[in-house]
Parts: C-alpha cells; sequence; structure tokens
C-alpha cells in the first residue's frame, strides 16, 4: 500500500481534540483536519515536532474594532495588524462589526464592511451585523443579515451622545428582528442616564482626570442595564450575548436570570482580568480608559471565578486601539479620551499565563474559553473551534514554558504603546495555521495579506 500524503503533519504534541486531551499526531490535507491519531504512517510536505508542546484548536475572537470610526477619530489597528497581532497570539479567526451608516440597510453595512477587510486579513473572519442607527425603520432591516452571512447584531445601550443608543423601544423591536431569524444578540449594557448623569457631576465639581471616567461610569449602571436587557429578552425569547462584563454584580444578575430560563450568554475581556481602576490613578492613566471602566479586583477575582466554573462562557479582546496622540490628548477632560483598549494579541495569553498556567482553569476550559465557545455561540462550529478529523486546520502549536515580557518588542501595534508594558507572561504560539496555512513560524509573522477569508455563519448553538 503506498504511503498517506498530507499537506502537514504535527507529531507528537499533547493536543486538545474531540477524542480527549492526549499525544498524538494531527494531519492536514487541502485545509482540513484529515486524520488524528498516535504515530500516523505517512509523509506530509510540512513535517513538524510537535514533542514536549501543546496543540490547541486556533483561537476565536468573538469582539474587535478595526479600523472603526469613533469618537473625532478612527481605531488604529487595521484589519491587517489587528488580524496580524490575532495570529500571533494563536487565534485564527477573529468577529468584526458593520456600523451602518444613517439609513443604511444592516446587510448592505457587512457588504461594504467587506470591501474594507477582505485585502487586508491573514486569517478568517466574520462580522456582527450593528444597529448603528437606532431608528425603527433601521431596525425592520435586521432579518436581512443571514443573506449576506451573518447572523448577531450588536446594539448599544449607551452611548447616546455619538447617536448610536437604542432606547428600551427599539431595544424591544430590535429582539423581535433577531429572533425571527433565531439569531443572537451582543449588548453593550450600560444605563446610558445614569452615565450621563454622573458624568455632569464629576466634570461639575473640577474631576475631570481620567480616573473620574471610571467614577461616572458606576457599577449600578452596567447592572441596571444587564437586568433591563435581560427582562426584555425573557419577554421577548430572544437569545443575548452580553459583551465586556466587567463587575461580579452583573455576573450574579446573568445568573439569575440563567436560573430562570434566560437564553443568555457573557464575554469577559483581557484587561479586566488583568487591572484595577487603580491604573487610572498614574500617568498613564488616559490609556487604560475604555467602557465600561476597570473595576475593583473583587470584581476582577470573581470575573476569574465566571470563566473558571462556566458561568463566563467566552474571552473576547474587545481590541479597540487608540493611537497614543488621540488617548493621551485629553488628561484635563475624561469625555474626550476615545475609548477602548488594544487586546487581540494578549487575549489568550492573559488566560494562558494568568488561568492555565496558574492553575485556575484546566487546559480544556481554556480551549472553551478562546475558540470552542465563541465558535459555537457565533454559528461557527462545527467548522471552526476545535480540531476533529473534516473541520478547518486551524492549529496553534504553544510552547507553555517560553517565558516573554509585554512590550513594543514582543507586541503587535501600530498605536506607540501597550496597556501590558512588563507584564510577564508564560507560554506562546510558536506556530500557528489557518486552515493548513501558516499564519506564524517560529513566533514570527508568516502570512500573506489577504489570505483570510469572510466566514458565512450558521446559527447560534448553546455551549
Ligand atoms: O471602550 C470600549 N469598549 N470601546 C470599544 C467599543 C465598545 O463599546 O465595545
Ligand atoms: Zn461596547
Ligand atoms: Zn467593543
Amino acid at each position: 500500500m503506498s504511503q498517506m500524503q498530507w499537506d502537514l503533519v504535527v507529531r507528537g504534541a499533547r493536543t486538545v481534540h474531540d477524542g480527549g486531551t492526549g499525544v498524538c499526531d494531527v494531519a492536514v490535507v487541502d485545509g482540513l483536519v484529515a486524520e488524528i491519531g498516535e504515530n500516523l504512517a505517512g509523509e506530509a510536505i510540512e513535517d513538524v515536532d510537535g514533542r514536549g508542546k501543546l496543540l490547541l484548536p486556533g483561537g476565536i475572537d468573538p469582539h474587535v474594532h478595526f479600523e472603526n470610526p469613533s469618537w473625532d477619530t478612527a481605531t488604529a489597528h487595521d484589519f491587517g495588524i489587528g488580524t496580524e497581532a490575532a495570529a500571533l497570539g494563536g487565534t485564527t479567526t477573529i468577529i468584526d462589526f458593520a456600523y451602518q451608516a444613517p439609513g443604511e440597510p444592516a446587510g448592505e453595512a457587512v457588504t461594504r464592511r467587506r470591501t474594507v477587510a477582505d485585502p487586508k486579513v491573514v486569517t478568517d473572519y466574520a462580522l456582527h451585523g450593528t444597529v448603528t442607527d437606532p431608528s425603527f425603520e433601521s431596525v425592520e432591516t435586521l432579518p436581512g443579515l443571514p443573506s449576506v452571512g451573518s447572523t448577531s447584531v450588536k446594539i448599544f445601550m449607551a452611548y447616546s451622545i455619538a447617536g448610536l443608543m437604542v432606547d428600551d423601544a427599539q431595544l424591544l423591536a430590535a429582539m423581535e428582528q433577531v429572533k425571527k431569524f433565531d439569531g443572537i444578540m451582543l449588548v453593550h449594557a450600560e444605563n446610558d442616564s445614569i452615565v450621563e448623569h454622573c458624568r455632569h457631576h464629576h466634570v461639575s465639581v473640577g474631576d475631570v482626570q481620567a480616573s473620574a471616567h471610571a467614577r461616572s461610569r458606576p457599577v449600578i449602571a452596567e447592572v441596571e442595564a444587564i437586568r433591563r436587557v435581560l427582562t426584555f429578552a425573557e419577554e421577548v425569547g430572544c437569545r443575548v450575548y452580553i459583551v465586556h462584563l466587567s463587575t461580579s454584580e452583573g455576573l450574579d444578575a446573568i445568573k439569575e436570570a440563567r436560573a430562570r430560563g434566560v437564553q443568555v450568554h457573557t464575554e469577559t475581556c483581557p484587561h479586566y482580568l488583568s487591572f484595577d481602576a487603580s491604573v487610572l490613578d498614574g500617568e498613564a492613566g488616559p490609556r487604560y480608559v475604555m467602557s465600561p471602566p476597570l473595576r475593583s479586583k473583587f470584581d476582577s477575582d470573581a470575573l476569574w471565578a465566571g470563566l473558571a466554573d462556566g458561568s463566563i462562557e467566552a474571552l473576547g479582546s474587545d481590541d479597540a486601539a487608540y493611537v497614543l496622540s488621540d488617548k493621551d490628548r485629553a488628561v484635563n477632560d475624561f469625555r474626550d479620551i476615545p475609548n477602548g483598549v488594544p487586546g487581540a494579541q494578549v487575549r489568550t495569553s492573559v488566560a494562558f499565563s494568568f488561568g492555565y498556567r496558574t492553575g485556575r482553569l484546566s487546559l480544556e476550559r481554556y480551549v472553551e474559553l478562546v475558540s470552542t465557545n465563541p465558535a459555537k455561540l457565533f454559528g461557527l462550529y462545527p467548522r471552526k473551534g476545535h480540531i476533529a478529523v473534516g473541520v478547518d486546520a486551524d492549529l496553534a502549536l504553544w510552547d507553555e514554558d517560553i517565558p516573554w515580557r509585554g512590550d513594543l518588542d514582543s507586541i503587535h501595534t501600530n498605536i506607540g504603546y501597550t496597556c501590558y508594558e512588563n507584564v510577564e507572561f508564560v507560554g506562546k504560539p510558536v506556530d500557528v495555521w489557518s486552515r493548513g496555512r501558516r499564519v506564524v513560524r517560529d513566533g514570527l509573522l508568516a502570512a500573506d495579506r489577504g489570505s483570510g477569508q469572510y466566514l458565512d455563519r450558521g446559527p447560534s448553538v448553546r455551549p
């Protein structure tokens, strides 16, 4: 019998796959996983020695904002740099947002956004429909999304000053439309009235430094909005996903709603797991401004516990990177600091170093959080999010012992800073493949811009 001929085989790595976790070989043909087994007999064009390393499914980041016009500027990570950063962290799929222009149907915004992303992406990608024209006419266009491959919709309960906020009636109307196509609604949950009241108060007493941004968006703003949207979801029967969860109380509200049958899912982000609000007091405070803001150590610990017990199902980077001159321009008025921080590269490393390597997360839970669950929630499973015969060969080979430090040499960015300066990580993806195609070799980028693909998504499945 002739020898099997593969495009790629990774041999002898400890692998998390559908059959369990153990040492095996994984062979790839035509971008798909072709065989999994011990000591596979065959030859490959690329034969990789994975012994002593970990082979994991490529990560799926369900929440990034690349080259996103916002404030009076735009996020600086474009689809090229952003997906390269993601790939260096072992992430092989990102999901960004298609903001509507006023009057633009949601599906057309997706098609338009693809023309921006397609020439640049080095990983595969998908797009959430996004209600940024919060009118009833606009909301009625949401059922057009599945025909352009999008089965999820983001809405904002805050940011009235930017014209993004849906009111309660529009929120209900949007939920009714999303339910029609059995989609999932992503919710930025902050009570806008509370935020506006607090912003006004802090400015009026001269409390205008970066740290006042956090004081102006108190815990109650997140918790009230979560409780309200979950009351609506219960009434309408719409599946919701609370993005960038930052508080322990918010998590409690989600657990309570889930216990009474509400279809609610949630993510948190690497920054809420890595920092507390005290970093806002320093000179670098503006660089840590995002919404919802950084909270207390108590909240951070509760979020780690939620990741470990499965009540938080996913990790999204919420990468919204602004150049230093944008972040530092408003030291005397927090309202002018563009909200958002980078995170596409470190999303996996925060969970790997400070979750898996410290024993807070099992290896299997780590994989669920950064890959399998986002794939299931956003209609990419079973094609992506796990290693099994027949699925896309999105693979990340990790050396779990490499120590590295966050700085502008180790983190791929064009913004002139990293929130993770001098943070000590352990473990790094050394080789990464997207559909069997090299994107990282020996820890360095090896991908051509435009080589990623747009992904048509199916329905959301419960993790
Ligand atoms: O401050 C943040 N999170 N900026 C990105 C946009 C959003 O609200 O997710
Ligand atoms: Zn948001
Ligand atoms: Zn976001």
